[in-house]
């Protein structure tokens, strides 16, 4: 099932993102299970929500699906079931959004970070490696952008190093990493399904998958007060449930979500052709035996302002995804870093632009987009 076409302009405008279409597709199907939700009473927690824990777990081939109220609960309880407390270290990247972060801040622990890739833009394991030291319990690796980190290195070290691994596939549902989809890679997996995430909640959404049984079941619990029974509270819990509306949704969009990657894979494989050979324009690499997500398409230029310029007159709207690295922000300004700390991830928030990628935008946007970028890379 496409997306129906929506209004032609005289000249082509391509969004970085339209959320409505998603509803105009779904519409009769999305306030059908409204109203399932609302016949039940069946608001928070319920019927939908434990009917998509089993299909998302399915989905990601994983045990279980502890479905949450945000992607940044899910990692907050992903690290406590794991047991990361003060006193520990977590190393990540800084090259994210501020919830990776926050989350390790969350369980009283210190987020350490280590640099990036500048090749893939995701966390660099021997960087990684460098950072671990005594106090560390656990390493959160970001699939930035929907691009798999590299999770067979960062096995390899939290096996040497007796760490815990936890994924934050906020930006990743659907990506294989050597053939396998994110989600079942470490102990437990933090997803989002935010509004402009690939799978797409109408608000607030998130989710923790993991095969360790005493994880799901802490974070049940955890999610829900610490409630062992009703009632009866084993520990002091979160209110971190999900809606019933939100089940009810996600699960309407998880049956398209294979067939929305793949289009975001196809416009992704445009764009990457029109910048073939480009000399200023930068792409972070595909590795071949995996399969990005593409939750954003992004590129590293030189002059940010004046390629985001010359996009915008021709109607294309760009973000920038993100400028200031964690270790930079005023929110982590205690750690101690200073510019020059993760030279690579510094370089990548100067550089970066993100280009409309999103399953809705139709070919003549794709091609407008793919020229257009053709045209600036030749300058
Ligand atoms: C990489 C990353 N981690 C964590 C989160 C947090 O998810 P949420 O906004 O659902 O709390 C997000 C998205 O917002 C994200 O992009």
């Amino acid at each position: 099932m496409s997306f129906p076409p929506h209004a032609a302009n005289a000249t082509i405008t391509v969004p970085h993102n339209n959320l409505r279409l998603e509803y105009d597709l779904l519409r009769d199907e999305i306030r059908e299970a409204l109203d399932r939700v609302c016949l039940s009473s069946a608001f928070v927690l319920g019927e939908e929500v434990a009917a998509f824990e089993r299909e998302f777990a399915a989905f990601c081939s994983v045990k279980h699906c502890v479905a949450l109220n945000s992607g940044t609960s899910a990692l907050h309880l992903g690290l406590l079931a794991l047991g990361v407390g003060p006193g520990d270290e977590v190393v990540t990247t800084p090259n994210t959004f501020i919830a990776t972060a926050e989350a390790i801040s969350y369980a009283g622990a210190v987020p350490v970070f280590a640099d990036i890739d500048p090749r893939t833009a995701n966390l660099d394991p021997a960087c990684v490696e460098r950072a671990i030291t005594s106090r560390t319990k656990a390493i959160l690796p970001v699939h930035l952008y929907g691009r798999p980190a590299d999770m067979d290195a960062f096995r390899a070290i939290a096996q040497a190093h007796n760490l815990k691994l936890l994924e934050d596939a906020a930006q990743a549902h659907g990506a294989q990493y050597r053939g396998r989809r994110v989600g079942a890679l470490g102990n437990a997996t933090g997803f989002s399904f935010y509004p402009t995430k690939n799978l797409a909640a109408a608000g607030e959404g998130g989710a923790l998958t993991t095969d360790d049984d005493r994880v799901a079941e802490f974070a049940r619990a955890a999610r829900n007060h610490g409630q062992s029974g009703r009632y009866a509270h084993a520990f002091v819990g979160f209110n971190y449930r999900m809606e019933g509306f939100q089940g009810a949704i996600l699960r309407i969009k998880l049956k398209r979500l294979k067939e929305w990657t793949a289009r975001r894979q196809a416009i992704a494989a445009e764009y990457r052709r029109a910048l073939q050979g480009s000399a200023h324009i930068e792409i972070p690499i595909d590795d071949a035996r995996d399969a990005s997500a593409y939750h954003l398409f992004v590129i590293y230029v030189p002059d940010r302002a004046a390629t985001a310029s010359a996009l915008a007159q021709r109607g294309i709207e760009t973000a920038v995804h993100y400028p200031t690295p964690l270790h930079l922000q005023p929110a982590y300004a205690h750690l101690g870093h200073r510019q020059g700390s993760f030279p690579h991830a510094e370089r990548a928030g100067q550089r970066v632009l993100s280009i409309p990628v999103f399953p809705g935008l139709t070919d003549e946007q794709v091609q407008h987009v793919a020229s257009s970028l053709r045209e600036i890379a030749a300058r």
